[in-house]
C-alpha cells in the first residue's frame, strides 16, 4: 500500500511518498480502506519535528481521518464490512477520565496515523461516520471537533444564552462556534482576518473582534458582553492571549485551554484566577464515549464541518504549507483514494 510517511528526517520536505507491506487485521481488529485524512495544527509541528522531537522515525502522520471497513478480524462484532468508521485520536480511550496510557495511544505520533491507504485498527477504536457528511467532512471530527466538543459540552456544561469566545478561525475554533450556537449560546470571535471575520458573522456569530488592530481585546469583548464579562473561552492562542482572556471572562468563568499558538511560556499575574474564581481548564480531544455523543448531536442537526480546502494525494505538502499559512478557514483535508 501507499503510504506518506517521514522516514530519516524531520521536515516538510521529508514527507515521502513510500510503500508497506498490505496490513491484515488479528483477532479484535478491522481494515480500513481510507478515504481521506485532515491536518490538525499538531500534525504540521509533527511533521517539523516540534511536536515530539523524540517521536521515532519513520511515521505515518496525521491523527484524522475516515475509511470504509474492508475485512473484519475474528470476534469482531462492533461494525461490519462497508461501514465508513473513523479512527479516534487516542485508540486506547474507550470512556472515563484520561490516563498515562491512554493518552500516549494517540494515532499520528507515536503510532502510525492515517496518511496511508490503508490502516488496521482494534474495532474498539473507531466510530461511525455520521450519514450525512461527505468523506472529507467526516475526516474533520476525530481531534478538531472532538477537542471543541470536550471543552464546551464535556468539561464547559455550555447552555443556551451562554456568552463563549472563540480565538481564532482555525479548525478547533471554527467547530466550536458551531457546537456553541448548536447549544443555544452567543458567540464572540476574535480573528487577524476582517474577511475571516466577515464570514463567522455569516456564520451565526454574535460579534467580532480583530485581534491584530485590536491587541487589548480583552476588554473590548468584556464590553461586548454587557460589562459582566464571558462565560467560557475557547483559549487557542497560549502566554500572549491568555492575559487577554483574564480581562475577558466573566468571575468563575472557564477558560478552556487547548492550543499554545503564541506560546507555552510568560510571565502571567495569577491573581485574577484565585480572586474572581476562574477556571483554567486544560483540554486533550476526548474519548470514543464523547466522541459518540458528539456525532449524535451533529446526525441530528445535520451539522457541516468547515471544508477551507481539499488537496490531493500528491499535494500533501502544499497542504501541509497551506496550514502553515494560515489562511484557511475551518479544516484542511487530504484526499486518499
Ligand atoms: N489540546 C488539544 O486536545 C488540542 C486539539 C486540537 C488542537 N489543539 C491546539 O489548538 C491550536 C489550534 O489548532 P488548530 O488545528 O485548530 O489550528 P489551525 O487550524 O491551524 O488554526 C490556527 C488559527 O488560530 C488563530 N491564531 C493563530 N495565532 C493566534 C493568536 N496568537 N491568537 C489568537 N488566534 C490565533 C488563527 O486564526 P485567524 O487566522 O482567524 O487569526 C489561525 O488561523 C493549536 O495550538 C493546536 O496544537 C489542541
Amino acid at each position: 500500500m501507499k503510504v506518506l510517511e517521514v522516514r530519516e528526517r524531520f521536515g516538510l520536505d521529508q514527507l515521502l511518498q513510500g510503500e508497506r507491506p498490505d496490513p491484515q487485521p488479528g483477532p479484535g481488529q478491522v481494515l480500513l480502506h481510507m478515504h481521506a485524512a485532515s491536518l490538525n495544527y499538531r500534525d504540521l509541528l509533527t511533521v517539523q519535528g516540534q511536536y515530539n522531537p523524540k517521536q521515532p522515525l519513520p511515521l505515518i502522520p496525521c491523527s484524522d481521518g475516515v475509511g470504509e471497513v474492508a475485512a473484519i478480524g475474528q470476534g469482531v462484532e462492533r461494525v461490519g464490512v462497508g461501514d465508513l468508521v473513523t479512527p479516534i485520536f487516542a485508540q486506547r480511550w474507550i470512556a472515563g477520565e484520561p490516563t498515562q496510557t491512554r493518552l500516549r495511544s494517540t494515532l499520528g505520533g507515536p503510532h502510525d496515523g492515517t496518511l496511508a491507504q490503508q490502516m488496521v485498527v482494534d474495532a474498539e477504536s473507531v466510530v461511525r461516520a455520521p450519514k450525512h457528511l461527505t468523506h472529507e467532512e467526516a475526516a474533520t471530527l476525530p481531534c478538531a471537533a472532538l477537542t471543541a466538543w470536550s471543552a464546551l459540552v464535556s468539561l464547559g456544561s455550555v447552555k443556551a444564552g451562554d456568552i463563549v469566545l472563540v480565538q481564532g478561525t482555525g479548525g478547533v475554533s471554527i467547530f466550536a462556534l458551531q457546537f456553541a450556537l448548536l447549544l443555544g449560546a452567543r458567540v464572540i470571535v476574535t480573528s487577524s482576518s476582517d474577511a475571516k471575520l466577515e464570514r463567522v458573522r455569516a456564520l451565526g456569530a454574535w460579534e467580532t473582534v480583530n485581534y491584530r488592530t485590536q491587541p487589548d481585546w480583552g476588554r473590548e469583548v468584556k464590553k461586548l458582553s454587557g460589562g459582566a464579562g464571558v462565560d467560557l473561552i475557547v483559549e487557542v492562542g497560549g502566554s500572549l492571549t491568555l492575559p487577554q482572556s483574564l480581562a475577558a471572562i466573566r468571575p468563575g468563568g472557564m477558560i478552556a485551554l487547548i492550543g499554545v499558538l503564541s506560546g507555552r511560556t510568560g510571565d502571567l499575574n495569577l491573581a485574577p484566577i484565585l480572586m474572581q474564581q476562574i477556571r483554567v481548564q486544560g483540554v486533550f480531544v476526548g474519548s470514543r464515549e464523547r466522541f459518540e455523543a458528539m456525532n449524535r448531536a451533529i446526525e441530528q442537526h445535520r451539522l457541516r464541518p468547515a471544508v477551507s480546502r481539499i488537496f490531493p494525494w500528491e499535494e500533501a505538502r502544499p497542504a501541509f504549507e497551506h496550514l502553515a499559512s494560515g489562511e484557511h478557514f475551518g479544516k484542511i483535508c487530504i484526499r486518499v483514494d
